[in-house]
Order: structure tokens, then sequence, then C-alpha cells
């Protein structure tokens, strides 16, 4: 019955199915599970249902092996399993703070087909108190079963970045497990003993420690990309370059070089959300988290600010069209969530301008979820995108932008304005095509 080697992961979406896929790779058997049908009749017939570089290789392989299998019944991926992963969606509420119904939900159902120990798992990103909560969700059910199974709760959050999902998975910089039981700590690292094998650093706290761990470091990272981008609207007030300051202040290993990218603000479906999970936690606990407010607030003034840059440049936007380049939050991945494109496309629409948009992977989302409520003409390509545009604005750097032939791009324009909200071209480059050329703090 005590078999390490059986995983079940509950949700199977960026986070579970990653986790799942690179779990099987490292030769355990795991069954993912989710309450989507439609998601997991896609994955059994070997369709991945997001786009994430290597993801597709790995699924087919182990699904193939028989090591990774797909479900819809909670009861199939518990059953055989001793360690069960959550790995379910913590959207924001209106006030800011996560959404636990999933977890809860997913809890309680494991609960309900628990026929021995079992480890439950943590691996969404939870306020501090979920893992108590999980274990209460847990226990009633059990209570009501009439059943005693020991358990245990681990909190193990997830570092992964979407876009290079499977390979921050496989090559983690930490994994933090957090839990006071001897055995569940064991089993962890015996479910994670290729990463134990070749080093890579595990920390072990109490489950608090630990999910405390996954907001900080979010809101840090989200903190210093804050700064940096603060630095460059100085930067473009006094004649400064941003990417330099960047450069140098990241030499001292205290700074960092890491994550002091200028650009249009951060999205994404975590750091947003995230930050503003903790400065509410902060409230319930009666601690007044000023800096991370302030980051949320810099931070959405400063995309509201790429559009005040684009209406400075043109006078005025109203009647005039902007192509788009690039919609997901970030390269290599199609996901919109609190995409920074999405606050620059609605006020541009909202001071009156027509939206042309192109995005390599993007796009289908873009118009199912992010613009849903917006009247906009998606291209073909990059090309077809700027022909007839008064103004390009580069708002994810896919690397297909990188090499654009702007001479080809500026002969089908109406007007030659390139606003480069990645700082991915020189200056010089751009303004010798004929261009009028707006970076981010240089
Ligand atoms: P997601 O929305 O892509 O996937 C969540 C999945 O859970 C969905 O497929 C949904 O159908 C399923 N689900 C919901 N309730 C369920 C239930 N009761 N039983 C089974 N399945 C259920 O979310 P995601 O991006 O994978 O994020 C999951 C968690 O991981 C979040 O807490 C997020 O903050 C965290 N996280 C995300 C990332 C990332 O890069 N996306 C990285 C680290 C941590
Ligand atoms: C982020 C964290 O990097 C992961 O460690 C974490 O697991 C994840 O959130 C999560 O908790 O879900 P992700 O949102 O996928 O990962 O992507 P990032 O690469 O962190 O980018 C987030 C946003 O910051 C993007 O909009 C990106 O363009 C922006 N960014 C990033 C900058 O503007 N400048 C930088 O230097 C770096």
């Amino acid at each position: 019955m005590f078999d390490v080697n059986q995983i079940a992961v509950i949700g199977t979406g960026y986070v579970g199915l990653v986790s799942g896929a690179c779990l099987s790779e490292f030769g355990l058997k795991v069954v993912c599970m989710d309450v989507d049908e439609s998601k997991i009749n896609c994955l059994k017939r070997g369709i991945i249902p997001i786009y994430e570089p290597g993801l597709e290789e790995i699924v087919v392989r182990n699904e193939k092996s028989g090591r990774l299998s797909f479900t819809t019944d909670i009861g199939e991926a518990v059953e055989h399993a001793t360690v069960v992963f959550i790995a379910v969606g913590t959207p924001p509420q209106e006030d800011g703070s996560a959404d636990l119904k999933y977890v809860l939900e997913a809890a309680r159902s494991i609960a309900k087909c628990m026929n021995g120990y079992k480890i439950i798992v943590d691996k969404s990103t939870v306020p501090v108190g979920t893992g108590r909560k999980v274990k209460a969700v847990i226990r009633e059910v059990l209570r009501e079963r009439g059943v005693d199974y020991d358990f245990d709760v681990v909190s193990n959050p997830e570092f992964l970045r979407e876009g290079s999902a499977v390979n921050d998975f496989m090559h983690p910089d930490r994994i933090v497990i957090g839990t006071q039981s001897n055995k569940a700590r064991k089993t962890m690292r015996s479910v994670y003993r290729v990463l134990y094998i070749n080093n890579h650093p595990f920390v072990f706290t109490n489950v608090e420690t630990a999910e405390v761990i996954k907001y900080a470091s979010n809101a840090f990272l989200a903190t210093k990309i804050t700064f940096i981008n603060e630095i460059a609207n100085l930067c473009e007030a006094v004649g400064a370059n941003v990417q330099q300051v960047s450069n140098a202040i990241g030499l001292d290993k205290r700074i960092g070089k890491y994550f002091l990218h200028a650009g249009p603000g951060y999205g994404g479906s975590c750091f947003p959300k995230d930050t503003k999970a903790l400065v509410n936690t902060g409230k319930e606990f009666g601690v007044e988290m000023s800096l991370i407010d302030s980051v949320i607030n810099a931070n959405d003034l400063h995309k509201l600010k790429m559009v005040d840059k684009i209406t400075a440049a043109l006078g005025d936007v109203e009647g005039k069209t902007i192509a788009v380049l690039g919609l997901s939050f970030k390269p290599e991945t199609d996901d919109v969530r609190e995409a920074p494109s999405s606050t620059i496309v609605h006020e541009l629409h909202r001071r009156g301008a027509h939206i042309r948009a192109y995005d390599p992977a993007a796009m289908e989302n873009a118009a199912r979820f992010a613009f849903s409520d917006l009247p906009i003409a998606y291209a073909q390509d990059e090309y077809d995108c700027v022909a007839g545009a008064h103004a390009v604005v580069l708002v994810t750097e896919w690397n297909q932008f990188r090499s654009l032939d702007l001479e080809q791009m500026k002969s089908t324009m109406a007007a030659p304005y390139f606003f480069d909200f990645r700082n991915i071209y020189e200056r010089r480059d751009v303004e010798e095509k004929g261009f009028a050329y707006f970076g981010v703090g240089r």
C-alpha cells in the first residue's frame, strides 16, 4: 500500500501538468486528475492544452511508457498513490485575497476516497495557514466517513516560470518542503530523489514557513522589477540609460543581475495576484505591508505610463491605428493572464485608438479572455500587423520580434513610430531606418 513511486496530481493546469509530467520523467508512476473533462480528453489524445516548450515531448513519451496517465476520476488517481499533490488554481478574489475554494474542494475530494495513509502535498500557492485548513477539512471528511486513516499535509511550493517550466522543474534553485512529520519528509525526499542525488538544495521547514517562502519569493521578484522600472522612469527624465544602470548595479553580488530588465510592468498569473494576496495576509494578521502595497500601485501606474508615452509622441491616438506586437505576459507562453498588453490595449482603445495585434501563440487566449470585450483586428504575422498603422508597440519580447525587417515595416506603415517596451532594439538602428524610437528608460 505504501508505495512512494505512485503519485497523484489533482489539478492538471500549468503547474499540475508540468509537475506530473516531470515526475513521471523521473521514473515515478503519475496519475494526473482534473475536473475539466475537455482538458483530460485532449491529454489522453496526446494534445497538450497549453503552449510550453519541451512539455509535449515529455508528456507523450511518458504516456506511451505507461508512467503517466490522465483521468477525471479522483478515486482512480488517489487509490494507489501515497503522495497526492494539490495543484489547483488560487485566483484572486475582489479584495485581493487568494480564493481557496478549489484547494479546499480538492482536499475534500481526496479525503472522500482515501483508503490508507496518504501525504497530501500542497503545490498551489496558498496563504499561510492553508495547510492547517486542508488538514482540518480532511479530518472532518474522514470523521464523517467514520474512518481513521493517518495522513500528513506538506507544503511544497512550486517556483517554475511559464515558458521555461520544464527546465525550471528539472533544475530548480531549491526544493522547499514544509512538514514536521519525519515520515513525510523522508517520503518527499524520495519523490524528488533525482534532484536530491544531483545536489539541488533542499530546504526543510514547517508548513507555515514554506507557505511564506513562496509569497516572499514572488513579492521580492516583483519588487526588483518595479524598482528598476522606477529607475527607468528617472533615467528617461534625466537622459540616463537604465540598461547600463541595471548592468552595473547587477554586478554587485548583493544585488544580482537577474530580474532587473526594465519593461512595461510585470504581469502574469502569479506576481499580480500573489503580491495582492500577501498584502491581504498582512491585513489579516494586523501587519502593514506598505512596501508591497507600493509595488502593486507603482506597477499599475507604470503600465499606464506606457500609454501616456504613446499618446505624448503621437499627439493624440484617437482614430489612429496602433499595431501591438506580443500579447502574452512574457515570451514562450500563450498565457495572457494579467498581461501588460491587456492594460495597454484597453487604455489605447479607451482613448479612441484602433488596435491591430499579433502574437505567435497567444491570440486565441487573447480573443477569448483578455480582449473578449474589444474589437481588435488580429493579424497573420508581424508585417501584416503593422501595415497601415501609425505606430508599432512591441509589448512582448518574442524572439521572432528581435530581427524585424524595419525597412519593410516602415514602407507599409502610415507613420513611423516604434515603441520598444522591452528594450530589445538599439535606438540608433531603428532611427537609421527612419523611425522615431521610444524605449523604456533610455
Ligand atoms: P491553472 O488554472 O492552469 O490550473 C488549475 C487546474 O486545476 C485547472 O485545470 C482546473 O480545472 C483544475 N481544478 C480546479 N479545481 C479542481 C478540483 N477540485 N479537482 C481537480 N482539478 C481541479 O493554474 P496554474 O497556473 O497551474 O496554477 C496552479 C497553482 O500553482 C496556483 O496556486 C498558482 O499560483 C501556482 N503556481 C503557478 C505557477 C505558474 O507559472 N502558472 C508557478 C508556480 C505556482
Ligand atoms: C514567476 C516567478 O518567476 C516564478 O518563480 C514563480 O514560480 C511564478 O511566478 C509563480 O509563482 O507562478 P512567471 O510569472 O511565469 O514566474 O514569469 P516571470 O519570468 O517571473 O515573469 C513575470 C513578469 O515579470 C513578466 O511579465 C515579465 O515580463 C516580467 N519581468 C520579468 C520583467 O518585466 N523584468 C524582468 O527582469 C523579469
